[in-house]
């Protein structure tokens, strides 16, 4: 094993130990949490789903993100050139390039609904929101005008100037401030919507497991939300893990991530579900749940323009510590692949990401044509990243790490027990897992 002294090549901006972990944890908590995880729960069981989201997050999730993090950190490059430093054949790299590209795909489309989040921040502080009640013709005409581009446009310099001024000096900095801030707000949420009328129904809802509401197609979203929530499978974990220390514990730093992880998923529920409930609200919606049902209920609870308003912020820092994550992964592969200065790789990436994101953006209506398929722009490049690339990705991690790198231990900084439970985990459960969420997402098999 190599020791600290080994100095990085090229590269000596690094995290500080907990600047590392709230930028895992910022990376991990998105619109994922907020936004995707409630409306998953309320569409695939409710507490039963709860329930399997945690078994899939520590019993697949954690043992995968702890092989990201050493794959990165033993490499020490981005992640494709990662595998191929610690030992791996070139083919590996060729992996690691794919989901490169699926972290660009990802980004070029998160940044839209990110968008549609600082948007609605401002409508709800302006009052504006709450002028007209039709909550959904609003959205619908908001997201099939062209808006959201503009909004698009505004996420990605944001990301963009984080991301330029480096490591420690952008990424860490602003995670350092963001992350604690974010759950002071969800805090606040969430003792408002348990203190709403009738919301013990929503909080029975999602703390009360049914397991007759789970159907086998809930096993393998809970599973494939496990690795969108904790980052996996896009080589985001793996370029922030060539960022940590040699000394810093890995292990431990895995336990935090996930718990971290979890606790925003938890609070979020606490926050939608009561609020759905006690506003009579159908919490099984979809994903127009957060931008159609919420604003409804804000708008008819008292100081409902406050807590509207920071609801949306919140949704808009958790995307942008999301998304600084997700740029950062093509970012680092254009400054070590074609020696570009972090600047200019910075900014051709984001205009790459606008021109990408643009007919995905469009595809709500304002663009016809951009449906095919039966799919929007917009669904098809979620499709192919979340449902396609991001399994494979993930497969590809625990396959080296199972079976191929032999010095995983050392990185990993595990011995005895945990370090046969974890190899077991890589090796058999893990992969197989992924196998059949990546054969039902991508349709080959059915239920
Ligand atoms: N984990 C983020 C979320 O829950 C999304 C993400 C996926 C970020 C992959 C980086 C890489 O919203």
């Amino acid at each position: 094993k190599k020791g600290s002294e080994t100095k990085l090549v090229g590269s000596p901006d690094q995290f500080t130990k907990s600047g590392f972990i709230l930028a895992a944890i910022g990376s991990a908590v998105g619109l994922g949490n907020m936004w995707k995880f409630p409306y998953i729960t309320g569409q695939y069981g409710g507490a039963a789903f709860f329930l399997l989201f945690i078994v899939c997050l520590v019993a697949v999730g954690l043992p995968v993100l702890l092989a990201e993090l050493s794959i990165g950190r033993g490499g020490r490059g981005n992640a494709s050139s990662s595998f191929v430093k610690v030992g791996g054949h070139k083919a590996w790299g060729g992996m690691g390039l794919l989901s490169v590209i699926g972290a660009f795909m990802i980004m070029s489309f998160y940044a839209v609904v990110a968008g549609w989040t600082f948007h609605y921040a401002v409508q709800a502080f302006s009052g504006k929101l709450f002028a007209n009640d039709d909550f959904g013709g609003q959205f619908s005409s908001f997201i099939s005008g062209y808006t959201p581009i503009i909004w698009q446009a505004g996420v990605l310099i944001i990301t963009g100037w984080i991301v330029a001024r480096g490591i420690s000096g952008g990424i860490e900095k602003f995670n350092k401030v963001l992350i604690p801030g974010l759950l002071v707000l969800l805090v606040i949420l969430m003792v408002r919507a348990l203190t709403l009328p009738g919301a013990e129904a929503g909080v029975e809802f999602f703390l009360k497991p049914d397991f007759s509401r789970l159907t086998p197609e809930s096993a393998l979203v809970a599973l494939g939300h496990a690795f969108f929530s904790l980052s996996l499978g896009m080589g985001a974990m793996m370029t922030y893990g060539s960022y940590v220390d040699r000394k810093q514990s890995l292990g431990a730093a895995t336990l935090a991530i996930g718990g971290g992880d979890l606790l925003y998923a938890f609070i979020a529920g606490l926050i939608i579900f009561p609020t759905t409930f006690s506003f009579g609200i159908d919490q099984a919606q979809g994903p127009t749940l957060v931008f159609i049902a919420l604003p409804a209920a804000f708008s008819a609870m008292p100081f409902g323009t406050l807590f509207g308003g920071l609801f949306f912020i919140l949704l808009a820092i958790a995307a942008l510590t999301s998304t600084v994550s997700l740029i950062e992964v093509p970012v680092a592969y254009a400054i070590e692949r074609w020696k570009m200065s972090r600047n200019t790789a910075v900014w051709i990436i984001i205009a790459g990401c606008f021109l990408l994101g643009l007919p995905a953006a469009l595809s709500f209506g304002l663009v016809p044509g951009l449906t095919f398929g039966g799919k929007s722009f917009f669904d098809w490049m979620d499709f192919i990243a979340s449902n396609i690339i991001l399994p494979l990705g993930g497969l590809a991690v625990t396959v080296f790490a199972g079976y191929f790198w032999k010095g995983i231990g050392d990185e990993a900084g595990l011995t005895g027990l945990w370090f046969r439970v974890w190899l077991f985990m890589l090796r058999f459960v893990a992969p197989i897992l992924v196998l059949f969420v990546f054969l039902h997402s991508a349709g080959i098999i059915k239920f």
